[in-house]
C-alpha cells in the first residue's frame, strides 16, 4: 500500500493555454506560478494543491462533466454574483455554456464549460453541514481573500476545493482508494465517495459512471510519497503484484530534474502519479541554492 503524504497536484488537459489560463486567473483567482513548454502550473493563494494545465492542441477532446474541478466561495450570494459576472463576460472568455445556480443538499453551485473542453464549478458549501457529518463543508482557507485580491467581480473564489472522478464499481474502487492508494474516505453515500489525504482539506469526489469515457494520463492526480526510495519500492511492488491489487496499467519509473516518479491507472482506468518531492521542497531547494550561489 502507498503511504502518501499528500495529494499535491491535479493534472488537466486543455486545448490552448492562451485561451484557458484567463479562465483560471480572471474568473477563479488562481495565479500562474510557472509556464513553459506547453504546460502551466497554477495555484490558488489559499490552496497548496497545484493545478498543472497541459496544452493538448485543437484536437484535445471534451472531458466528461464528472471530471471537473470545483472552486469554493465564502458566501451563498456569491454564486449568483459569479453567475451574473460570467454570463456578462461569456463571449470575452469564449465560455461554451454556463448553468444557472443550482441548490443540492448543502451546496449551491454553477458550472461553466471553458473553451479547452473542461467543466469547472463555482460552489458555496454551507459550513453548518459539518454538524451533519459532512467533513468537506469545513472552510478550505485560514484567511479569506479580500476584494482587493480579486476586485470588481462581486464574488471571490476562496479555494480550489475538489476534483472529480468516475468509477465502475463503487465498493471495489473504495477498497482500492483506502487499501492501495492509502487515502481516506471522508464521506459519500450510496452513489458517491469523497476521498482525500488527511493532511489536506481538498478532496476528490468519485461518482459511478454509466457510460465511461476514459481519460488520458495527462489528466491525473499526483500523490507525494515520503522519499525517492518509497516511490521506487512502490513501483517494485506494483510491478510484482499490481494486477492483483487492481492496477490496470503501470508506466516505467521516471527520473527527471532529480525527481523520481511513475504513472499508473486504477481499476476504473483513472490515472494517478506517485512522486517523491513536492513543488515547495524543490522551490525551497532552488532558492537555497540560489542564495548560496549569490553568497559565494
Ligand atoms: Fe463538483
Amino acid at each position: 500500500m502507498l503511504k502518501p503524504v499528500g495529494i499535491i497536484h491535479g493534472h488537466y488537459e486543455c486545448r490552448s493555454l492562451d485561451e484557458t489560463l484567463p479562465i483560471f486567473t480572471d474568473l477563479l483567482a488562481l495565479e500562474v506560478a510557472r509556464r513553459a513548454d506547453g504546460e502551466a502550473v497554477l495555484k490558488h493563494p489559499n490552496t497548496d494543491w497545484l493545478l498543472v494545465v497541459h496544452e493538448g492542441g485543437p484536437n484535445a477532446r471534451n472531458k466528461p462533466h464528472n471530471n471537473h474541478y470545483g472552486f469554493r466561495v465564502g458566501h451563498h450570494g456569491e454564486v449568483e454574483a459569479a453567475f451574473e459576472y460570467i454570463k456578462a463576460h461569456k463571449e470575452q472568455y469564449r465560455i461554451k455554456s454556463l448553468t444557472t445556480p443550482h441548490e443540492a443538499h448543502f451546496a449551491y453551485s454553477i458550472y461553466l464549460k471553458e473553451p479547452g473542453g473542461n467543466d469547472l464549478e463555482i460552489e458555496y458549501y454551507n459550513p453548518k453541514a459539518v454538524e451533519h457529518g459532512r467533513v468537506i463543508a469545513a472552510p478550505h482557507w485560514k484567511t479569506l481573500l479580500t476584494e482587493d485580491r480579486f476586485p470588481g467581480r462581486g464574488y471571490i473564489p476562496q479555494a480550489m476545493s475538489h476534483g472529480t472522478l468516475q468509477c465502475d464499481d463503487k465498493a471495489a474502487s473504495d477498497r482500492f482508494y483506502e487499501q492501495v492508494l492509502g487515502l481516506t474516505i471522508i464521506g459519500g453515500g450510496r452513489t458517491s465517495t469523497y476521498i482525500r489525504h488527511p493532511a489536506n482539506p481538498w478532496y476528490i469526489v468519485v461518482l459511478p459512471g454509466r457510460k465511461r469515457e476514459f481519460l488520458e494520463p495527462v489528466n491525473r492526480f499526483t500523490l507525494r510519497l515520503a522519499s525517492a526510495e518509497a516511490v521506487e519500492e512502490a513501483h517494485r511492488e506494483f510491478t510484482r503484484s499490481g494486477k492483483g491489487l487492481g492496477i490496470t496499467e503501470l508506466r516505467d519509473l521516471e527520473q527527471k530534474d532529480g525527481q523520481v516518479s511513475f504513472i499508473f491507472s486504477d481499476p476504473d482506468r483513472n490515472w494517478w502519479e506517485a512522486v517523491a518531492s513536492d513543488e515547495g521542497a524543490s522551490k525551497a531547494a532552488k532558492i537555497g541554492a540560489a542564495s548560496e550561489a549569490a553568497a559565494s
